[in-house]
């Protein structure tokens, strides 16, 4: 086991202090190892990403099979053609208006992206994250990281550092906590190497957005796959199973006093076979499950921002309080909605009662 380093930036990223903590970073970098960071999404596990062995230590300490590529982390804009062939207006223009920000795009790749990046793709994600702490370290790294985000392969992504350190720890260099993500959801994934953009993971940038920015967008038809058996998703990361807590997680779907009713009798049938459980409530519903001993508030229907940034701490709550069965209401929410639906579907590896 190696030993990982803890550094908290406070404050203004530019300070002496601060300053030490990059150089530190973008040496461990340099050299071939992993560096945890924060981004307005998910927190990231940063390597080179033109050092194809830092790639393959990337797919090691996460546990996650080697053909799932990997997100090329850039800090300015000249940087993207450097990596990417072929970047045309529609997508200049999603970069004038969404860069820095929890948009991905995918391009032809140039040969100076190794294979092990792209997990043996011709194509390459490229995403400019909005966070100053991100955008500085990738500058002291020399440009180009790598990252998926900085959990164990198929745990819910971490949106805080105590939740890298928990699946991290001793398999990576160094983890710089800055805080908790402000988003808390994996950026939107879009497709723009063919005739119409196309949105591969839902994310905080909704399809309307790119709409709205270009005109037409098409969707992976696996963003709204019941099961990932039939379709082949695009990205293919999308096709694992994913955000899961150990506990077994069913959402309960349909008018509201009937997903209450059906949430009430299964807490009463699993406690009565000597199960713990959770259920994961909107903050309208709290007091609607009375004598349920973990019920976890996500937060108000009317802030669907919040929901999102709550989500997948919620998930690891469930683990730190060794639920065994987990009920989650629904959150289809108006604008992110879908996004936060298709991970919690996910970590339910699809278990959805309609009521
Ligand atoms: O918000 C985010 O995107 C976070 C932060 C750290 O930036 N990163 C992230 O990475 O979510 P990861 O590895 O957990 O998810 C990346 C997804 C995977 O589903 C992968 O299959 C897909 O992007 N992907 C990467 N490169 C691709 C490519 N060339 N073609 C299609 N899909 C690709
Ligand atoms: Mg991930």
């Amino acid at each position: 086991m190696m030993k990982t380093i803890i550094s908290v930036i406070d404050g203004d990223v530019n300070t002496n202090y601060n300053r030490e903590i990059f150089e530190k970073a973008g040496e461990v970098i340099r050299g071939g190892g992993l560096v945890a960071f924060p981004t307005e999404t998910v927190y990231g596990l940063g390597g080179d990403a033109l050092n194809p062995t830092a790639s393959q230590k990337i797919y090691t300490a996460k546990g996650r099979p080697c053909d799932n590529p990997l997100i090329v982390h850039i800090y300015r804009m000249e940087d993207l053609n450097r990596v990417a062939e072929g970047v045309g207006r529609e997508a200049l223009k999603l970069a004038e208006m969404y860069w820095p920000g929890p948009l991905t795009m995918i391009f032809k790749k140039r040969s100076i992206v190794p294979d092990e990046t792209t997990g043996g793709l011709d194509t390459v994600a490229v995403r400019m994250p909005d966070n100053p702490i991100a955008l500085r370290f990738i500058e002291a790294s020399g440009g180009f990281i790598a990252a998926p985000s900085a959990n164990l392969s198929g745990r819910p992504s971490p949106t805080k550092a105590v939740h890298v350190a928990e699946d991290m720890n001793g398999r990576i260099d160094m983890i710089i906590d800055g805080g908790s993500s402000v988003i808390g959801l994996e950026s939107t994934i879009v497709d723009m190497t063919g005739k119409t953009p196309m949105i591969l993971r839902p994310g905080y940038i909704s399809g309307e957005m790119i709409r709205e920015a270009l005109g037409s967008v098409d969707y992976d038809p696996a963003v709204f796959g019941e099961e990932t058996g039939g379709i082949r998703p695009k990205a293919p990361g999308m096709k694992y199973r994913h955000y899961a807590p150990k506990g077994e997680l069913i959402i309960v779907k349909g008018e509201q006093s009937r997903v209450i009713g059906h949430i009430r009798e299964g807490i009463a049938a699993a406690e009565a076979s000597g199960k713990r459980v959770g259920v994961i409530v909107a903050s309208e519903s709290e007091n609607c499950y009375d004598g349920a001993p973990h019920i976890i508030n996500i937060g108000s229907r009317e802030d669907e921002e919040t929901i999102a940034r709550h989500l997948y701490s919620v998930l690891r709550e469930c683990d730190d309080k060794d639920i065994d069965i987990i009920y989650s209401e629904d959150f289809s929410t108006p604008r992110i909605g879908q996004a936060i639906m298709n991970r919690l579907i996910k970590a339910a590896g699809h278990r959805v009662v309609e009521v």
